[in-house]
């Protein structure tokens, strides 16, 4: 039988106000909360989630199991009030048997209570932490119902090298059934099954390897996936009422390995572009469902071009790996943890929860790596040889890292992973592995880089957004010079919450390259230029010239994937910019440096000799992006064969730079730009200001739909011009009207941050179609429909 859900009609309190009790769904956060300036205290607490289920009569004879995906952070689980398990990590799920307890034909309640609370003794609690740890029952809960005897386990292993699909298979209660037992194997690819045969099992535990002909690898930008079915058969083996069990396991072939030089999948070197990534969400934290879980994964891959994540950390969703493994984006794992070590109760926690990490997220193809010491903690090594032994133990066929942030610490993993913040700005973007490592032989990763050292705001002034962009670029471009770094991950994906010791006070960090809602800032755009689907052109600056210091126009980017973009200035063709005008010589397609805002205006003008006209050119240009005084030789010559050998007066060059460049007191100027791919034009901007302002919505899905439990869709919001530019500094209200079956997660009255926002819908059991509206007077109103369906499901 497959999983039986129950994700609805729980009974939620909080220990202190039995009388306040409330129907809840699951992912559920212990406490909705504002979008920042609030306590973490809110949503610490002791909580209780109960469920009636009705345990029908035919399930006497068989085992009932219960599986807890997220409790956060502890939970001690009741059957009919009788305690039968606790659990005692907020990020591994945990399974009881429920069988010798269940009320077969009855009622049964199963109650759960939830400590959110910080100060217990378990990872990654015990000191400071950067990031809230919201509270729950916020991943989903299962029943599973097998035999007597049945399938326990099956872990996959491929073999490219020899086109071998190896697989463990671990059967519980054959002792409890008096026949003979077989296990039949299949691979399914596409819908076509292959069998692998079938062999009588003599002990618990079975290994079996199979030759596999044309197998198809699992590659990032083309992630075959197959399926291994497993089924427990007992007498008859051609009946199909023998099948006592079956397990799926979904994988894709490949081998990945970190090598002295560098990172290899399928044997092909990849250098590791990725961003860390927490869980969290606005106002519900924890608590999101599939829908926006995956949303994170296609976020990562499509729109900021990554080819890996960091789950940092601790182990994250099923479903977000799960679609980490659909769309090719290699995971690091990592155990819970935060600097902090505790007493030998407190590592033994950790210790199992590298077990239980590894035990429930090995399947998953696209998780290359394990994190087995607790981020950016001290050196421990007893303490970390029973991590990495646990995990080798576990798992012959992946590597160990840990992120530390010392060089030269003791090194017990397979790989150093460590976290380089060395970059500033103006110093190298990263330090080359030599000086890290504590073993120049052992393969090296770089886990963080920019974070703390550069918060931005989506709201901050435009010069300190595009620093915080060129700081990824930097780091990018370094770490792609050095062939021995195997790559590395910024930190971070999004903006998220923090405890009072971090941030910006106002208990967030702006540490990410998107907003909270997942709402691009200038750096994200650094990533996007990497990826070849999609065509990514925009400028770091929006040309107002008074945003600007001193109305210098500094050093402005493009930012493009494309072959070439054209620049024109009042209609005017300037230049056409290729990569060769990045001087990020590493990145495929790095930012590109404006260094011409006039192109041959002045030559054409007719008013000077061409050779005069070029020198002016060439003076006024450095001006703009250099900015008065502190001149080279080069441009101190021109200056004085400006005014000796042409007779000008400064006030005529002076002239000559507000028309052609400076507009300050002028005419503002409308600025083009084109990017051209195969020699066609395929996206433009414009930037000119702005004359009237509209809302713009980007929805992750109109088709909602309702599965395991409740699904969430999120319209993201900009505010942009006319010519579709954000309004970086627009930060008004807008108000979200819902209508139809969904309703509002977070305030109906929005604010507007930095141009960007975002609202997440959340389904409400009922089909139909909903619209949402959002908008005010100044920017307009604008509607989203969506469609509402609710699949059948078993309700216990
Ligand atoms: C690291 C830490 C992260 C985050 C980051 C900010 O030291 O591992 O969790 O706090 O700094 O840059």
């Amino acid at each position: 039988m497959k999983r039986v859900y129950i994700n609805n009609k729980w009974r939620f309190w909080q220990e202190g106000q039995e009388s306040v009790v409330t129907e809840v769904r699951l992912p559920h956060t212990s406490k909705e909360v504002p979008f920042h300036y609030f306590h973490e205290k809110e949503y610490q607490m002791v909580c209780f989630y109960e469920r009636k289920i009705n345990i029908p009569a035919e399930w006497k004879d068989k085992r009932v199991f219960i599986t807890i995906e997220g409790a956060a952070h502890a939970a001690d689980l009741f059957l009919n009030g009788t305690k039968l398990s606790e659990h005692h990590c907020g990020y591994t799920s945990f399974k009881t048997e429920l069988s010798s307890n269940v009320l077969y034909g009855q009622e049964n309640t199963i109650t759960i209570k939830v400590d959110s609370r910080e100060q217990q003794n378990i990872p990654p609690f015990g000191y400071v932490i950067d990031y809230m740890t919201f509270g729950g029952l916020y991943r989903e809960v299962y029943l599973e119902v097998k035999e007597k005897a049945y399938i326990e386990d099956v872990f996959v292993r491929t073999d490219i090298d020899s086109q071998k699909l190896k697989y463990r298979i671990r059967v519980a209660g054959k002792q409890e059934v008096n026949d003979r037992l077989y296990l039949r194997s299949m691979l399914i690819k596409d819908n076509q099954i292959t069998e692998l045969g079938v062999e009588e099992i003599k002990e618990d535990e079975v290994e079996l390897s199979r030759y596999i002909e044309n197998i198809k690898l699992w590659e990032l930008d083309d992630p075959q996936l197959y399926k291994l079915k497993v089924e427990l058969i007992n007498k008859e083996i051609t009946l199909d009422d023998n099948v006592l069990d079956e397990y799926v396991i979904r994988f894709g072939f490949r081998k990945a390995s970190f090598e002295k030089d560098g990172f290899y999948l399928n044997n092909k070197k990849v250098k590791l572009r990725g961003l860390n990534r927490h869980q969290s969400y606005p106002y519900v934290g924890y608590a999101m469902p599939e829908s926006m879980q995956k949303k994170d994964a296609d976020i990562l891959k499509y729109e900021l071009g990554c080819n890996a994540v960091r789950a940092s950390h601790y182990p994250q969703s099923h479903y977000f790996v799960d679609r980490c493994d659909e769309l090719g984006l290699l995971v690091f794992m990592e155990i819970p943890g935060w600097q902090y070590i505790g007493d030998e109760e407190w590592k033994k926690q950790a210790v199992d929860n590298v077990k239980d990490m590894i035990l429930q997220y090995r399947n998953h193809t696209s998780i290359i790596l394990w994190g087995v010491r607790i981020n950016e903690s001290s050196d421990d090594d007893e303490f970390y040889t029973r991590t990495n032994e646990v995990a080798h133990e576990l798992d012959d066929y992946r590597q160990t890292g840990g992120v530390r942030c010392h060089k030269k610490s003791s090194l017990l993993e397979d790989v150093y992973t460590y976290n380089d913040f060395v970059h500033d700005g103006k110093s190298p973007g990263c330090e080359p592995k030599r000086k890290v490592t504590s073993d120049f032989n052992k393969p090296y990763l770089i886990s963080e880089y920019n974070g703390h050292m550069y918060p931005t705001k989506a709201f901050d002034w435009e010069e300190h957004r595009v620093e915080h962009a060129l700081r990824h670029a930097n780091v990018l471009d370094a770490v792609n010079s050095q062939e021995d770094i195997a790559g590395s991950f910024g930190w971070c994906m999004f903006d998220y919450n923090t405890h009072k010791d971090f941030g910006s006070g106002d208990r967030i960090c702006y540490h990410g390259v998107m907003d909270m809602f997942r709402n691009n800032k200038l750096a994200a755009l650094i990533y996007a230029c990497q990826q070849e689907d999609d065509t990514i052109l925009e400028l770091s600056s929006s040309m107002d010239i008074g945003e600007q210091p001193g109305c210098n126009r500094g050093y402005t980017y493009i930012f493009s994937n494309a072959d070439s973009v054209r620049m024109y200035k009042n209609g005017n063709f300037i230049k056409e910019y290729t990569s060769a005008d990045s001087p990020y010589r590493n990145l495929k397609h790095g930012p590109m440096l404006i260094d011409d805002f006039i192109g041959n205006q002045i030559i054409k003008s007719g008013e000077f000799t061409n050779r005069q006209a070029r020198i002016l050119t060439y003076a006024l240009n450095y001006t703009a992006t250099h900015g008065y005084g502190k001149y080279p030789l080069k441009v101190l010559w021109i200056a004085i064969q400006c005014l000796t050998i042409y007779r000008m007066k400064p006030s005529e060059v002076i002239g000559l730079f507000n028309k052609y460049i400076g507009n300050w007191g002028g005419t503002s100027t409308e600025y083009k730009f084109e990017a051209i791919r195969n020699g066609k034009v395929v996206k433009t901007i414009v930037k000119e200001p702005m004359q009237s302002m509209h809302l713009e919505t980007n929805v992750s899905h109109t088709q909602m739909c309702e599965r395991s439990s409740y699904d969430v869709s999120e319209i993201r919001i900009k505010i942009v011009d006319d010519n579709n530019n954000q309004m970086y500094f627009y930060n008004d209200p807008v108000s979200v009207k819902v209508e139809g079956p969904v309703e509002l997660i977070g305030p109906e009255i929005l604010p507007v941050r930095g141009g960007m926002s975002g609202v997440y819908i959340k389904t409400t059991g009922k089909e139909g179609k909903a619209c949402v509206t959002l908008g005010n007077a100044q920017v307009g109103y604008t509607s989203v429909e969506f469609n509402v369906s609710v699949e059948e499901t078993v309700d216990l």
